[in-house]
């Protein structure tokens, strides 16, 4: 059973293999100690393989930034589950505002990987996001309710170990704009009462809802202090050691 906080880095497109192995090398050590949350990691495609044989046997997992939407084949450039899995990740992530927005990933494509995911053995943390126009005109709600409603909830049954959500306004990634505590705590008990209403009171009761969006030492606390806020998304500030590390410790 994992544990209900989650706190991951995201690398994005940053980090060389080398600097990969030594920025995750920094981490171990300084993390080695955290029991109560659970850790991930996700660097370049490129990276998985080197810390995958790091983070065996310790608390660090890893992740990948995105995957296929098909399982083999002729599909140049593309990466599958299968072979996420055979690097030793744990998660990978899909529906990042970044792979909807720029790659034009719709709610179609991120369910066909959701299921392609959790069929080789992958937790999804699945992300859901409204842009600033559709917060302002007051649609965020019903944006992230189809995101959700059309990328995850096609499933039979959802073990709450499957899938970890992350919610990450659009305004909010990489802007240095954060949504306020109280704003985070809205609409992750409005995702809870989704998850709730189509698997049920357990599987919504344990499942992990994570913040992303320009998180950092100074913000971190108080919004994961919330209670249906159950750790983070970290982008930009997982680059760094230090501010990563004082995030996992802020939970
Ligand atoms: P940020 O990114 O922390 O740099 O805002 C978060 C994310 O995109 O997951």
């Amino acid at each position: 059973m994992m544990n209900k906080y989650v706190i991951g880095g995201n690398w994005k497109m940053n980090l060389g293999i080398t600097q990969s192995i030594s920025t995750a090398e920094e981490m171990i050590k300084k993390l080695k100690n955290v029991k109560n949350t659970e850790i991930f990691i996700a660097p370049s495609y490129t990276s998985l393989v080197d810390l995958g044989e790091l983070f065996k046997g310790t608390n660090i997992h890893l992740a990948a930034q995105n995957m296929s939407e098909y399982d083999s084949g002729a599909y140049t450039g593309e990466v599958s589950a299968g072979m996420i899995k055979s690097t030793g990740s744990t998660y990978v992530i899909i529906g990042h505002s970044e792979r909807r927005t720029l790659f034009g990933e719709n709610n179609s494509v991120l369910s066909r990987k959701a299921h392609l995911a959790i069929e080789a053995g992958l937790k999804v943390i699945f992300c859901c996001g409204e842009v600033l126009p559709e917060r302002e005109t007051g649609k965020h709600f019903e944006v992230v309710r189809k995101q959700l409603s059309e990328g995850i909830f096609d499933f039979n049954a959802m073990a709450t170990e499957d899938i970890v959500i992350a919610y990450e306004p659009v305004w909010a990634i990489g802007t240095g704009l954060t949504a306020t505590p109280d704003q985070a705590q809205e609409m992750h008990s409005y995702i809870r009462s989704l998850i709730e209403k189509k698997y049920g009171k357990k599987v919504s009761d344990a499942m992990s809802i994570l913040y992303g969006g320009s998180c950092k030492p100074s913000n971190a606390a108080e919004i994961f202090a919330k209670p249906d806020v159950d750790g983070g998304l970290i982008g930009g500030a997982s680059l760094t050691v230090e501010d990563f590390c004082a995030i996992v410790d802020s939970v």
